[in-house]
């Protein structure tokens, strides 16, 4: 099957809206499970398979996302370029709510996750370069789908991968800042990495939910502000996504 583009929905999409003529499958992976089927349809005259990162209803926190599987299923079925989207809190001042970041860079804090295929009994040990973490010409197609949908986006940004499922510290994040992170969300690692292990592009459509721990005015950060963000720049991903399947 050609597959001409993959999503990894993140919180906040679940169903690819517009994936026409769909059909699912469930992958069976060295890995075990995806997060769910992958919904393989038509979007812009093109072939597009949609999984949802976190499962079709949010049950699967980031800490148990089986990463590797997610990317093993959506290669497997022919997919060769997949853009990750991401729900991330925003620590650079001009990364607020409801921004979207085309990150450049990311620097890797979570712990405990299967972060290579190498990592089972008898696979041959890769060391891969990764100091381009995303694909840049995929990086590319994005920025300039999103220019031609008139979507406002940000070219470049350290993502920050955090273990979560809890979101951060003041101090954490301060950390972070010190280290030369722009962004911070909890999925971003290990699947780019994933992705370049198996020769798939990747790149990721950071959408700001909220101002990082510290960042904005508010002592809190509320849940139902992060998901009210999200919603309402996940709604600008299908006309990119669809500007760069024109292209
Ligand atoms: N931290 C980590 N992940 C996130 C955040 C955050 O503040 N917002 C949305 N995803």
């Amino acid at each position: 099957m050609t597959i001409d583009l993959a999503v990894i929905g993140g919180s906040g999409l679940y169903q690819f809206p517009g994936l026409e003529n769909t059909s699912r499958h469930s992958v069976d992976t060295p890995y075990g499970p995806a997060s769910g089927d992958v919904v393989v349809g038509e979007f812009a005259g093109k072939r597009v398979a949609f999984l949802a990162r976190h499962g079709e209803s949010h049950t699967v926190p980031p800490h148990r996302v089986n990463y590797r599987a997610n990317l093993w299923a959506l290669h497997s079925l022919g997919a060769r370029k997949v853009i990750g989207v991401n729900a991330v809190g925003g620590i650079r001042a001009d990364m607020g709510p409801r921004v979207i970041v085309v990150p450049d860079q990311i620097i890797d804090y979570t712990h405990g996750r299967y972060t290579s295929f190498c990592d089972v009994e008898g696979a041959e040990v890769r060391h891969i370069d990764f100091s381009e973490p995303y694909t840049e010409s995929l990086r590319r197609e994005l920025i300039e789908a999103s220019a031609k949908a008139d979507v406002a986006v940000l070219d470049g940004g350290c993502y920050g991968a955090t273990q979560g499922p809890r979101l951060e510290t003041r101090a954490e994040i301060a950390r972070m800042k010190r280290d030369g992170c722009d962004l911070v969300g909890m999925t971003g690692m290990p699947e780019a990495v994933l992705a370049r292990e198996l020769d798939v592009a990747y790149a990721c459509l950071a959408l700001v939910a909220n101002f990082a721990a510290g960042c904005g005015d508010e002592d809190e950060i509320s849940i139902e502000e992060i998901f009210a963000h999200l919603a309402a720049a996940t709604a600008e991903v299908p006309r990119i996504l669809a500007q760069l399947l024109k292209s």
